[in-house]
């Protein structure tokens, strides 16, 4: 049966391409979003791609994927450093789950170190790019 993967990005993960093009590369969100479907594409995996700004409509979005999906690749971005509300949506879930990060969180500010959904998530990407995304999504569909 062909795998369902729902990929959620949060705040200011929109304005890639603009935002800290330094640190999170030139690509756009539209990039990222082209790049996933195709990959899903190539690999028969069935995709749902979501982004929000607004932590609350991430919960609700975790909540409505309950016994829909097989796997959650997530990031989410400040919340990352913050979401006990998101870390408990996953768990109430209880959905397989990787969390993606652009940069590598590890060598960036102290205030990043700490990750609600990684006490949750079984594997952790970070510092890779897009690509990130795409070897989350191969991960839970292998
Ligand atoms: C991020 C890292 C977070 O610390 C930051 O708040 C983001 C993006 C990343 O993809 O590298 O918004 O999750």
């Amino acid at each position: 049966m062909m795998k369902k993967i729902l990929v959620i990005n949060g705040p200011n993960l929109n304005m890639l391409g603009i935002r800290e093009p330094d640190i999170y590369g030139k690509k756009t969100y539209s990039e990222l979003v082209k790049m996933i479907n195709s990959y899903c594409d190539e690999n028969g995996i069935s995709v749902d791609i979501y982004q929000s700004n607004h932590e609350g409509d991430i919960v609700d979005v975790i909540q409505q994927a309950y016994g829909k999906y097989d796997g959650i690749v997530i990031n989410p971005a400040a919340y990352t450093h913050t979401s006990v509300a998101i870390l408990d949506a996953l768990k109430a879930v209880g959905i397989r789950t990787v969390e993606v990060h652009i940069s590598d969180v590890s060598a960036r500010e102290s205030f990043r170190q700490i990750s609600y959904v990684g006490l949750y998530a079984e594997k952790t990407i970070a510092g890779r790019g897009f690509d990130g995304y795409t070897e989350a999504i191969g991960y839970l569909a292998k």
